[in-house]
């Protein structure tokens, strides 16, 4: 079965961009419905459009995150999307949102949670001396970077490390992280979810 992805990023999107790659070279039976972003500049919201995906700009309203999650709820419905992709997606949802599609949204983090969690995770990891860190994708729960986590890699910190240095040795494991976990998901949630039926 062709899972079909929603998107949500409010940046650079090489995450969003790693999935697309993967889909298009036929490593990952999936669609990419739409690309839904919170920031009008995203460079992701670029790449959608240079791929013919979809693309939405909802604003968002930190003293109303009810209505921005509604329109992407509903943008979400209308394409019937089977899972929500949290790539570089810098808001925090609410629990009407996470509730409203429990157990369907990933997350990327930058560390090897439950360690680190939060924002400037490779800075935390520098910080703390850690030698070895990571990243993790995990399903989205009520709690921040929690949830349980479908995959991890690991990645080694080395002394001379900057945190530039070390973002970029662990974003290029996210990029296979990601359709790693993707994979994971289909086969224990939707085909499990399918064999019920
Ligand atoms: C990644 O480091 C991801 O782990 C974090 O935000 C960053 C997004 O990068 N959640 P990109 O927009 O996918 O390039």
């Amino acid at each position: 079965m062709t899972i079909k992805l929603a998107v949500l990023a409010s940046g650079r999107g090489s995450n969003f961009q790693a999935i697309l790659q993967s889909i298009l070279k036929n490593e990952l039976d999936a669609t990419i419905k739409a690309l839904i972003s919170d920031n009008k500049d995203a460079k992701a919201l670029t790449i959608a459009k240079e791929n013919n995906i979809p693309t939405f700009y909802i604003p968002y309203d930190k003293n109303n995150r009810i209505e921005f999650e509604k329109k992407a709820i509903e943008i979400i419905d209308s394409y019937s999307c089977d899972l929500i992709i949290l790539a570089g997606f810098m808001r925090i949802l609410t629990s009407f949102f996470v509730k409203y599609y429990e157990n369907k949204i990933l997350n990327i983090h930058p560390s090897l949670l439950p360690a680190f969690k939060g924002l400037d995770a490779q800075k935390q990891a520098l910080l703390y001396g850690v030698k070895i860190t990571g990243c993790s994708v995990h399903i989205v729960t009520e709690n921040l970077d929690d949830g349980p986590i479908l995959a991890q890699r690991a990645v080694p910190v080395y002394d001379n490390d900057t945190v530039e240095s070390l973002s970029q040795r662990i974003l290029e494991q996210e990029h296979i992280l990601y359709v790693e976990a993707i994979k994971i998901y289909e086969k224990k949630y939707i085909d499990g979810r399918r064999q019920k039926t």
